[in-house]
């Protein structure tokens, strides 16, 4: 005790103006309150149905049990006294004494046996820088627990698990046009919020029609929930079947967000050599099954542009696809030429197409390819997905040898390639392990369309390699 009494004299004489330590007293137990009012009010929403399944304290306590807990805070309240003086604005403790069941932080302890929840709670919130623009934090926890055998305390180290992500200039939460400045940014990304919507509908077949027909969302009719280590929550303004929340995975949207928003480590340095092989007009299962076992063995990923008559015939083939860890686009229904169709006819080839694709995988396709290539303005802003095209085409069609086939692509390849085969074609087929083989050989990387193009966007067309991306 008089140990204690004299640290603080000790610390008090280091300091250049005298003032009695008492003076601060009234002063700490309000930040003691104001603090774990504070925590409470941040962590009240975390899993109000539980209120009532968790641990609290005892109302009585035994006058040992008293004494203990006496001395335990005093002396938390001195450490605390002490290390306020090395408090800087990215470290606040706080403190909770009497955890009582209706409290939000007691959620935290739901693991604690329901008749020996912790007395105390104190801990720590700590900051972290997460991107130019936002603060990652999170909660350290030191909570005491009575142990009646021992007749003390025993202390646990815990964390609040979920960290949440404030402006580091304001403190505030983000809002919808901090990560997408304007409704453009949330259009070129439309295909990704309806694959989310869909993520999360119990059964996304009875929204599908609804979600393929939704209009690009404008920045108010998305608002920010929270945001944490997984992505951005969002509530829609009008509900989606059963579904009136999304959450939007930083690893999914991290190229169509403000970049100031973005942690690093979502863009990774450019690699040179990278090149990304693509297949038409599947799924056959006689040939494309014999290309999935190659690329396995290869350890390569691919892109699929199925055709939805041929999805429809084989969906376990796009199933395997999926399975295997490659991505699949949209070549059309039945391989008509966009351009020579009805605004109407390209639509049902779209949607039927995606439909017949998610049916199968849950998925939809991620890009568009339009069959021979075709495509104009007018019909590119009227199409939901990224439009990818090819600058290696192997004319493997022309059922020329696998050998010619290695050949075209050697002699047509440049960094950030995207090669066009067709998965339909012995040939092709042939030809992809040497073609691999070859590549690797020079120092290339196989990879995503999606790593190729960072994250691509909607209402632009892509080509690969030095071709000139064009957007409209
Ligand atoms: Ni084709």
């Amino acid at each position: 005790m008089t140990q204690q009494y004299r640290s603080r004299k000790e610390i008090y004489r280091k300091k250049p103006k005298k003032k009695n330590w008492l003076f601060f007293l009234p002063i700490i137990v309000l930040f003691i309150v104001g603090s774990g009012y504070v925590i409470n009010s941040l962590l009240s929403d975390l899993n109000p149905e539980h209120k009532d399944a968790y641990a609290h304290t005892p109302l009585k306590l035994s006058s040992e049990r008293k004494q203990a807990k006496r001395s335990l805070l005093k002396e938390l309240a001195d450490k605390q006294w002490q290390e306020s003086k090395n408090y800087s604005t990215d470290e606040q403790t706080f403190f909770v004494d009497n955890l009582k069941h209706e409290d939000s932080l007691g959620l935290l302890f739901s693991h604690f046996p329901k008749d020996n929840a912790p007395d105390i709670v104190t801990g720590k919130q700590v900051s972290e820088n997460y991107s130019k623009s936002l603060t990652r934090v999170y909660y350290n926890f030191s909570s005491y627990i009575w142990n009646e055998k021992k007749k003390s305390y025993d202390q646990t180290e815990s964390n609040s698990g979920e960290a949440s992500f404030i402006r580091s200039d304001t403190k505030k939460m983000p809002t919808t046009t901090d990560f997408f400045p304007s409704n453009e940014e949330l259009m070129r990304c439309h295909f990704l919020i309806q694959q989310e919507i869909l993520n999360r509908s119990k059964d996304g077949n009875t929204i599908i029609d609804e979600v393929l027909n939704l209009a690009p969302f404008k920045t108010g009719d998305l608002v920010v929930n929270k945001v944490n280590d997984v992505g951005i929550e969002v509530t829609l303004s009008q509900p989606i079947g059963d579904v009136s929340m999304v959450m939007l995975p930083w690893a999914e949207f991290s190229h169509y967000l403000n970049s100031s928003f973005v942690s690093k480590q979502y863009f990774p340095e450019h690699k040179n050599k990278q090149v990304a092989l693509t297949f038409d007009d599947g799924p056959r299962p006689e040939t494309t099954e014999k290309l999935l076992k190659i690329l396995k063995e290869e350890d390569v990923p691919a892109t699929f542009f199925v055709l939805g008559s041929q999805a429809e015939a084989y969906p376990n083939v796009l199933k395997e696809i999926i399975e295997d860890g490659h991505t699949i686009g949209n070549h059309s229904y039945d391989h008509k030429n966009l351009t020579q169709l009805t605004p109407d006819a390209i639509k049902t080839q779209m949607h039927s197409t995606d439909k017949t694709v998610y049916k199968a995988t849950g998925l939809l396709p991620k890009y568009i390819r339009p069959p021979y290539g075709a495509m104009k303005e007018s019909i590119a802003k009227t199409l939901d997905q990224p439009l990818i095209h090819w600058n290696v085409d192997t004319e493997d069609w022309k059922k020329g040898s696998s050998e010619k086939i290695v050949k075209t692509v050697n002699d047509q390849l440049e960094d950030g390639s995207v090669i066009l085969l067709h998965d339909i074609h012995e040939n092709s087929v042939d030809a992809v392990r040497p073609i691999i083989q070859s590549l690797k050989k020079q120092g290339y990387e196989f990879t995503t369309v999606d790593t190729i193009f960072k994250g691509p966007k909607s209402h632009t067309q892509y080509f690969g390699g030095s071709r000139e991306i064009n957007e409209f």
